[in-house]
């Protein structure tokens, strides 16, 4: 699953800005219909008002502006989504450690 959100905001960080051309099969992805909907389903039970991480709201309107270019609150730093750059993306880093945890704990 989380391979899945990887590709998805991959795809978006290169094609959602209107600058760049999407190809294959990226070209139908926008934030509205292909993102926020992951935020939806995995993200907001924490991350909206009044919950456990009210400190970054991933809800509809505001998910987008909090995240892109926007700098980590933790004290490891970091620009949580930069465009065109995954690799280097807290979101992208966080899902990436999450899984492999997830790889190591399936291989006990
Ligand atoms: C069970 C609650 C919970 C869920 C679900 C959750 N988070 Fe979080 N998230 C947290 C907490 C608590 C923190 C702050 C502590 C930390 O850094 O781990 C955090 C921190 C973050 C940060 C770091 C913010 C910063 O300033 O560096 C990002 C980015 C983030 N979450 C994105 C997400 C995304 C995207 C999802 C959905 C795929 C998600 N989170 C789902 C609880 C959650």
């Amino acid at each position: 699953m989380y391979r899945l959100i990887f590709l998805v905001l991959s795809a978006c960080l290169y094609g959602c800005g209107g600058d760049s051309t999407p190809t294959g099969p990226t070209s139908n992805v926008s934030f509205a219909s292909s993102i926020q909907p992951i935020f939806n389903s995995f993200c907001v039970s924490c991350h909206q008002t009044g919950q456990i991480s009210s400190f970054l709201p991933l809800t509809t309107g505001v998910s987008y502006s909090n995240l892109v270019n926007k700098t980590s609150t933790q004290p490891s730093g970091g620009t949580l989504v930069i465009p065109g750059n995954s690799a280097d993306s807290v979101v992208y880093k966080r899902f990436e450690y999450n899984r492999s945890k997830s790889h190591q704990d399936m291989d006990r």
